[in-house]
C-alpha cells in the first residue's frame, strides 16, 4: 500500500488577500467547492493507499482536521512543525514517523496547493510508478511544459516521451530546480526535459539513505525533533530545540538535484500548481475575451483580465481593464498588472515591515 503524505506548510502569500498567514491559499475553496487540500487529500484515497499524513504547522492543525472531517477521512498522523522549514525536513520527518511505525513501507509526497482535475488518471500514473519505487529509486511525476517557466524544476529525460505520454518510467538524467529563463527557455524548446509535479513516491528506506547522503544535517535535526516529539491528541508535535538547529531548505534542493537513483513517470493530466493569481486566471473558465470573474465582478469590456470577488466582498467592477489581476476581499483589495503576479509576495512583506 502507498501511504500519502500531504505537506501544507506553506504560506501561499502570492495569493494574498485571499491567502493569509493564519488561512493560507490551500485551505481556502479557490476553484470549485472544496479547498484545494481537501482535493489534494480526495484524490489520494481508495484502493492502494493507506490513510494520509500531513505535515503543517501549529496554526493549521484544526483546520486541517476539520476539512479532512468533511471528507470523513481520519488521518493516520498530523505532524506538527514548531516551525516552517521548507519541504526537505517535512518530508524527512514524514518519513521518519512513518518508517517508525510501518518500515520500508512506500510514501506519496504530494503538496496541497495544485489543481489535478483527473484523479483516475493521476492515480493510475502512480500505480506505474511503484515498481521503480520498490526497486529503490527516488519516482518523480514529469509534467509536459508550454511555457519557460522559472519557477518550477525542469527534469532532463533520457528518451523523448511517447506520442501519447504514456506512464513509462525512464531513469532521470538530471533534477535542474528553478532555473534562470535564459536556461528555461533552452530546456523548452530542446525538448527533452519535463516539469517537476512536484510530486514524489519512494520507500522510507530509500528516502532515508538519500537523506543520509546528501543531507545529514537535515536528517540529524529532524530525527532529534522526531525523537522528542510529543503526542498531543490527533496530533505529534516536533521537539522545537532540534527542530531549530535544521536548515531551511527545499527537498528539490538538498536531494533531488544531487541525487543519482532518479526516475521520472510523465503524467499527461492536466496539472497546474495555483501559485499565484495569473495560474488562477489561467485555470478559470474565461470567456471568449480572456475574462475570468468569480463572485460578485461583472467585467463590461475588458480583455485577458481576472476579477475575483470573494463571498461578503463589496461589488467589483472592470471596465475597459485589460490584462490585470483585481481581487476584492472584505477588508483588501489587490490590483495588479497579470504579469507582475509573481511580485504580490512582496506586498506581503511591506505590509509586515509596515504592522
Ligand atoms: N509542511 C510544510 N512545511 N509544507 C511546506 C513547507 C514547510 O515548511 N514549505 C512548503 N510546503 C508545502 C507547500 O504548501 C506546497 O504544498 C509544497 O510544500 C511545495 O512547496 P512550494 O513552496 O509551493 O514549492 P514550489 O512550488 O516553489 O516548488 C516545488 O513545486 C513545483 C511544482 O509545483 C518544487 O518541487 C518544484 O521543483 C516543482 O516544479
Ligand atoms: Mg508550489
Amino acid at each position: 500500500k502507498i501511504n500519502p503524505v500531504l505537506l501544507c506548510g506553506g504560506a501561499g502569500t502570492r495569493l494574498w488577500p485571499l491567502s493569509r498567514k493564519s488561512y493560507p491559499k490551500q485551505f481556502v475553496e479557490l476553484i470549485g467547492d472544496e479547498s484545494l487540500f481537501q482535493a489534494s487529500a480526495r484524490r489520494l484515497t481508495g484502493a492502494g493507499f493507506t490513510a494520509p499524513s500531513v505535515v503543517t504547522a501549529a496554526d493549521f492543525r484544526f483546520v486541517v482536521l476539520e476539512q479532512l472531517a468533511a471528507l470523513e477521512i481520519a488521518p493516520a498522523d498530523i505532524l506538527i512543525e514548531p516551525a516552517a522549514k521548507n519541504t526537505a525536513a517535512a518530508i524527512c520527518a514524514a518519513a521518519l514517523a512513518l518508517d517508525a511505525r510501518a518500515p520500508g513501507e512506500l510514501i506519496l509526497v504530494a503538496p496541497s496547493d495544485h489543481v489535478i482535475p483527473d484523479a483516475d488518471q493521476f492515480r493510475a500514473t502512480v500505480a506505474a510508478a511503484v515498481p521503480a519505487a520498490l526497486d529503490g529509486q527516488l519516482v518523480t511525476f514529469g509534467i509536459r511544459p508550454d511555457r519557460a517557466e522559472t519557477g518550477y524544476g525542469w527534469l532532463a529525460l533520457s528518451a523523448a516521451p511517447t506520442a501519447d505520454f504514456a506512464p513509462t518510467p525512464q531513469p532521470l538524467q538530471g533534477f535542474v530546480e528553478k532555473p534562470d529563463l535564459a536556461t528555461a527557455q533552452t530546456l523548452l524548446s530542446g525538448g527533452m526535459h519535463l516539469w517537476n509535479a512536484g510530486i514524489f513516491l519512494f520507500t522510507t528506506t530509500t528516502i532515508l539513505a538519500a537523506f543520509a547522503q546528501h543531507a545529514p544535517d537535515v536528517l540529524a535535526a529532524t530525527r532529534a525533533a522526531f525523537d522528542g516529539a510529543e503526542a498531543d491528541l490527533a496530533f505529534t508535535r516536533l521537539a522545537p530545540d532540534a527542530w531549530a538547529d535544521c536548515p531551511e531548505i527545499s527537498i528539490d534542493y538538498a536531494v533531488m538535484e544531487q541525487a543519482k537513483n532518479l526516475t521520472v513517470v510523465p503524467y499527461g493530466g492536466a496539472w497546474s500548481d495555483l501559485g499565484d493569481w495569473q495560474a488562477v486566471w489561467r485555470e478559470g473558465k474565461a470567456d471568449d475575451d480572456g475574462v475570468v470573474t468569480s463572485g460578485p465582478a461583472t467585467s463590461i469590456d475588458c480583455k485577458n483580465t481576472l476579477l475575483h470577488a470573494t463571498s461578503g466582498a463589496q461589488q467589483l467592477v472592470g471596465i475597459g481593464l485589460e490584462g490585470l489581476v483585481a481581487i476584492s476581499m472584505p477588508d483588501a483589495v489587490l490590483i495588479a498588472h497579470k504579469d507582475r503576479a509573481q511580485d504580490v509576495k512582496q506586498a506581503v512583506v511591506k505590509l509586515k515591515a509596515a504592522a
